[in-house]
C-alpha cells in the first residue's frame, strides 16, 4: 500500500490527466514533478528551460524525486525523466513505474490540443521532433515495472485501466511469492 505508483511515459501520453483521475478513482495523493518544479522555482517549465537550459532542468527533476518518500500516491513525471539512471534507483525506491505506451499518432493528436507548452517542441516540425524523441525513449520507458497501452482511452476508463493491470501485476506476484 505505501508503494508509490509511478507514471512515465512521452509528453502527450496522459500522464498528469490519467494519473489525477487515478489518484481520485484510488483516494491516493496525485504528486506532479513538473508542478513541484514549477513551483520550487516559481516558473513554467517553459521558461525554466530558457533561463537556465535543459542540463540544470534534469538536476531539478533528480532532486524533486530524491527528496520524496514512499506513499500512497499517484506520481505523474516528466517524459524525459527515464533518461537519467540516477532516477531509476529513485523509482525503485519509490515503488511501481508504470509506462503509458502510446503510438505517435496518438501523441500527435494529444499534444496538438494541449495547453502545455512543450520546450522541446518548440521547433517547426514539432511532430518529427516527437517521433524521434520518442523512439530515442522506447527502450528506457520499456524498463517499467508494467505498460498500459493508452491509445483508445479517456480520463475515466484509462484510469481504471491503468489500476486493472496494477491489481492484476500485484496479484502475480503475490503468487510467484507464494511458490
Ligand atoms: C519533457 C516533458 C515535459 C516536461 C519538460 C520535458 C520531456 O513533461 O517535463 O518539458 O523531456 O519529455 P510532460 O511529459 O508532462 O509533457
Amino acid at each position: 500500500m505505501n508503494r508509490s505508483w509511478i507514471l512515465i511515459g512521452m509528453m502527450g501520453a496522459g500522464k498528469s490527466s490519467v494519473g489525477r483521475a487515478l489518484a481520485e478513482l484510488t483516494e491516493r495523493t496525485f504528486v506532479d514533478t513538473d508542478l513541484i518544479l514549477q513551483q520550487r522555482l516559481g516558473r513554467p517549465i517553459n521558461q525554466i528551460f530558457q533561463i537556465y537550459g535543459e542540463q540544470a532542468f534534469r538536476d531539478h527533476e533528480t532532486s524533486v524525486i530524491r527528496a520524496l518518500e514512499p506513499s500512497p500516491s499517484v506520481l505523474s513525471t516528466g517524459g524525459g525523466i527515464v533518461l537519467r539512471e540516477e532516477n531509476w534507483t529513485e523509482f525503485r525506491r519509490l515503488g511501481l513505474t508504470i509506462f503509458l505506451d502510446a503510438k505517435i499518432e496518438t501523441l500527435i493528436r494529444r499534444l496538438t490540443v494541449s495547453k502545455k507548452k512543450r520546450p522541446l517542441l518548440q521547433v517547426e516540425n514539432w511532430e518529427l521532433q516527437t517521433e524521434n524523441i520518442l523512439a530515442s525513449r522506447l527502450e528506457m520507458y520499456r524498463r517499467a515495472d508494467l505498460t498500459v497501452n493508452v491509445d483508445d482511452i479517456d480520463l475515466t476508463n484509462g484510469a481504471e485501466r491503468v489500476l486493472a493491470a496494477i491489481r492484476q501485476y500485484e496479484s502475480d506476484a503475490d503468487s510467484s511469492s507464494e511458490r
